[in-house]
């Protein structure tokens, strides 16, 4: 068995096509969630949602690991069973969302840094003695009139680099993400810019403060025009242009790029992960750790109802294979019926 360093784990979660879910949405977020098919949001019930997807069977032919949020990693089921303990029993790595949110840089500001960083190594020490194996931090960059300003990618470019290092020291493996927002009615080519130019800040300051590039994965948002630009989304030219992007920014020391969902359909976040895998040959891995594009059909299904249980692992495990199979690009769109 080779050793579980941080090395080892960051190239073990994106080997063999596997992927990430995503399901730290923080207690606002989830609430929204569940408020979309009319549940409340309760810790019973989001106890019993999680614990239905992560008790899927087979789930870990297609995910190596699970972000959860605070109350998921030290929560238990009815049966008093841990629900990381779940994910352990089936090799799929836990992993904690570590950031503390989004503050505004100054007041009266549009643009925003991610709070927690005085507290960080304190606050990992109890997941890393309890299992968990990575940790994630996302900073936000909004594109707009006249925004992101410079401050604003070097200040979040620079607190992920120092997350990177806090959590590497205590022997957890950081996802890096710097999520450029797909919100705004910019083209194509402005995401371009932006992601390239936060990419390039982020890999300085993570260089900067000699972070082993090894034992990072890095999180980030495909390129796409934004969502009220009007612009049918083209996922040849979204795929060559986040590909693009990745080879110009990305030390090949980086074992994997997980991208995020951010607000794409499920379907659509396949397509251009597969797109992408189809097209090129790249250095690093290249997959998911998707939130929505993996259980928003599994969310609908599940409707707050226990006895929906099959049918929701059932839908969940096939939108994970369909994402698995984009690594290798291999997906297809009659596959979906199957
Ligand atoms: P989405 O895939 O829904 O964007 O969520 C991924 C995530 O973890 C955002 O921080």
């Amino acid at each position: 068995m080779t050793e579980e360093n941080i090395e080892n784990i960051a190239k073990k979660i994106v080997e063999n096509n596997k992927g990430i879910l995503a399901a730290d949405e923080s207690t606002n977020t989830i609430k929204k969630r569940f408020d979309s098919i009319n549940v409340e949001s309760n810790e019973k019930t989001r106890c019993n949602y999680r614990y239905t997807l992560f008790s899927t069977p087979e789930i870990s032919k297609y995910i190596s690991g699970v972000i959860l949020f605070e109350e998921t990693f030290s929560q238990k089921n009815s049966n008093g069973e841990l629900l990381r303990n779940k994910l352990e029993s089936v090799d799929c790595y836990p992993g904690i969302k570590i950031d503390q949110g989004l503050e505004e840089i100054n007041k009266d500001s549009i643009e925003t840094y991610t709070k927690g960083i005085e507290t960080l190594d304190d606050r990992l020490k109890p997941f890393a003695k309890n299992g968990a194996k990575f940790t994630k931090w996302r900073a936000v960059i909004n594109i707009g009139d006249s925004i992101p300003s410079p401050n604003c990618i070097e200040k979040n470019s620079s607190l992920l680099a120092e997350y990177a290092l806090i959590s590497q020291n205590n022997n957890l493996v950081p996802i890096v993400e710097p999520e450029v927002i797909m919100d705004g009615n910019h083209d194509i080519d402005k995401c371009y810019e932006v992601t390239k130019e936060t990419l390039n800040q982020v890999f300085i300051h993570l260089k900067k403060k000699n972070v082993n590039l090894k034992g990072i994965l890095l999180k980030p948002n495909m390129i796409v025009p934004g969502s009220k630009s009007g612009i049918e989304l083209n996922i040849k030219e979204i795929a060559e242009k986040t590909f693009k992007c990745l080879s110009e920014t990305v030390p090949k020391e980086v074992p994997g790029i997980v991208f995020l969902s951010g607000g794409l359909t499920s379907i659509k976040a396949t397509m251009i992960l597969n797109q992408i895998n189809k097209s090129n040959n790249a250095p690093w891995n290249l997959s998911f750790s998707y939130g929505r594009a993996l259980q928003e059909d599994a969310l609908k299904a599940w409707a707050g109802k226990i006895e929906n249980k099959n049918l929701v692992q059932k839908i969940f495990l096939h939108r994970a294979r369909m994402n698995s199979l984009a690594c290798e690009g291999k997906w297809e769109t009659s596959l979906e019926n199957e």
